[in-house]
């Protein structure tokens, strides 16, 4: 008796000590392991962007931070590291038209782009940012380096670890060794899991116009794996181009945007992917553009694909243009024809696009039932400009729930690709501005007439007198 009560004594002090000494001393093995049995926070609230100019002022992050997301998502062009000459159309460096000799944009040095990733990374709203949410990410063009640059890009392998600086990768990453900057993540608990797969669509990419490759051979089998590997209630793929909305088709040849559309081999292989690996609930975020959209696929898989773009944080196309004008900006928007675009959506303006700084959104209130995701693109006030709220049990395999609702009229199906179009459709943009040039040049013709005519009937007057 007496015995077994000393022993008690002296395992509650064993016990103690050893709980002092963990306290104390921990060892990593056993933190790891803690962190294995803990369960994941769940994370409802994401928010992502791209397009942020360093020397630009970022009022915005402010509103990032109210938002107060678990995660933060960059999806490129999170500094702007190659040097823009001016645009010039005449004189002996020519960085525009038919007969520039030039180019527009140039790489800047390793320092310099050092400087500028540090004056991004020290911009007071971001580093408040940093210091209490999870920051992710992959670049765009302009900070892997060089405008609209794909595999060819020399200063690649130099730029991918200035990027995994940028973003705090840890140095013993595999990140760091791989060929390019994919990467995905797995957040929260067992039945509220979001995958993040974020793509790199600059360091494999084959040339604009050749049809070739996005990713490139290793980032396919990788994405594969990723796609049929563990199941996760949401799953989120990272494009920095949009991968929807194929804008180009409508615009050309006045203008051409990147996005996976300009690539529909490559396109309708990772729908295929994402087809064959049964997986539920994926959408996608992409950023690129310097205005924000919503689209939509319906046709792509067995069910609806979103695209959320947001672009940029501080490049915006109402931007380039003077406030006055900016309603012509408005109008240009609304007038491109676009088939995939969302428009029955809280929407600030008549196209469903948004030319302002903004962020994007997904907010999942897990409590509901259906679970809901709330998908928004929001302005520099956080306020939101476009937006749906999707029942995630719409994003399943085999789900024809989205065809019922087309009764209540309030659906319109996302089926027809923009190429589909009629081509009056599809080139009214260019009809419009090669009318409007033609209309004017004839003005100007017609001034120029009636002057040379009205100067030689007074020099012929002059001489009669
Ligand atoms: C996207 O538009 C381009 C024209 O700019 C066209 O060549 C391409 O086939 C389109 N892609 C898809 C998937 O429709």
């Amino acid at each position: 008796m007496g015995n077994e009560r000393r022993w008690r004594w002296w395992r509650f002090f064993i016990v103690m000590g050893v709980a002092v000494a963990g306290f104390l001393f921990p060892s990593s093995s056993a933190s790891q392991q803690e962190q294995l049995m803990e369960p994941q926070p769940v994370v409802s609230r994401i928010a992502f962007g791209s397009c942020a100019h360093q020397d630009a002022p970022q009022p915005i992050w402010n509103s990032i931070i109210n938002f107060d997301p678990h995660v933060f998502i960059w999806l490129g062009d999170n500094i702007y590291g190659d040097i823009r000459r001016p645009f010039k159309l005449l004189g002996r460096e020519r960085t525009v038209g038919p007969w520039k000799n030039v180019p527009r944009f140039v790489p800047s040095s390793k320092q310099e782009m050092m400087l500028k990733y540090n004056k991004g990374k020290t911009i007071p709203g971001y580093s408040r940012l940093r210091q209490r949410t999870k920051v992710i990410g992959v670049w765009d063009d302009h900070d892997y380096g060089l405008n609209d640059a794909g595999k060819e890009f020399t200063e690649k392998v130099t730029n991918q670890k200035l990027l995994l600086d940028f973003l705090e990768e840890p140095l013993d990453s595999p990140r760091r060794k791989q060929h390019g900057v994919y990467a995905s993540y797995m957040f929260g608990p067992i039945g509220k899991q979001i995958k993040v797969i974020l793509l790199d669509t600059r360091y494999h990419r084959d040339p604009l116009f050749s049809d070739g490759t996005i990713l490139g051979t290793a980032q396919w089998t990788w994405l594969e794996r990723e796609l049929k590997g563990p199941e996760s209630a949401v799953t989120i793929i990272g494009s920095s181009i949009q991968v929807i909305s194929n804008l180009s088709a409508n615009t050309r040849p006045l203008f051409y945007l990147e996005s996976w559309g300009r690539f529909p081999e490559e396109r309708d292989l990772l729908f295929k992917l994402i087809a064959d690996s049964k997986r539920k609930g994926v959408f996608f975020i992409s950023g690129d553009v310097h205005f924000g959209e919503i689209s939509r696929y319906d046709c792509a898989i067995d069910y609806p694909l979103f695209d959320i773009t947001s672009s940029g944080l501080t490049q915006a196309v109402e931007r380039v243009v003077p406030g006055p004008l900016q309603f012509l900006v408005r109008f240009l928007a609304w007038l491109t024809p676009s088939t995939m675009r969302v428009m029955k959506s809280k929407c600030r303006y008549k196209s469903c696009t948004f030319g302002q700084p903004n962020f994007g959104v997904v907010e999942i209130d897990w409590g509901a039932t259906p679970v809901i995701i709330k998908m928004e693109v929001r302005d520099t006030n956080g306020l939101a400009v476009l937006g749906v709220n999707v029942p995630l049990s719409l994003l399943r395999p085999g789900n024809r729930e989205y065809l019922s609702s087309n009764n209540t009229g309030e659906y319109q199906r996302h089926c027809l690709l923009e190429v589909q179009l009629g081509w009056i459709v599809r080139y009214r943009l260019a009809i419009l501005f090669y009318s409007t040039l033609t209309l004017l040049l004839l003005a100007l013709l017609g001034i120029a007439y009636v002057a040379t005519l009205a100067c030689r009937t007074c020099v012929r007057k002059c001489k009669r007198d």
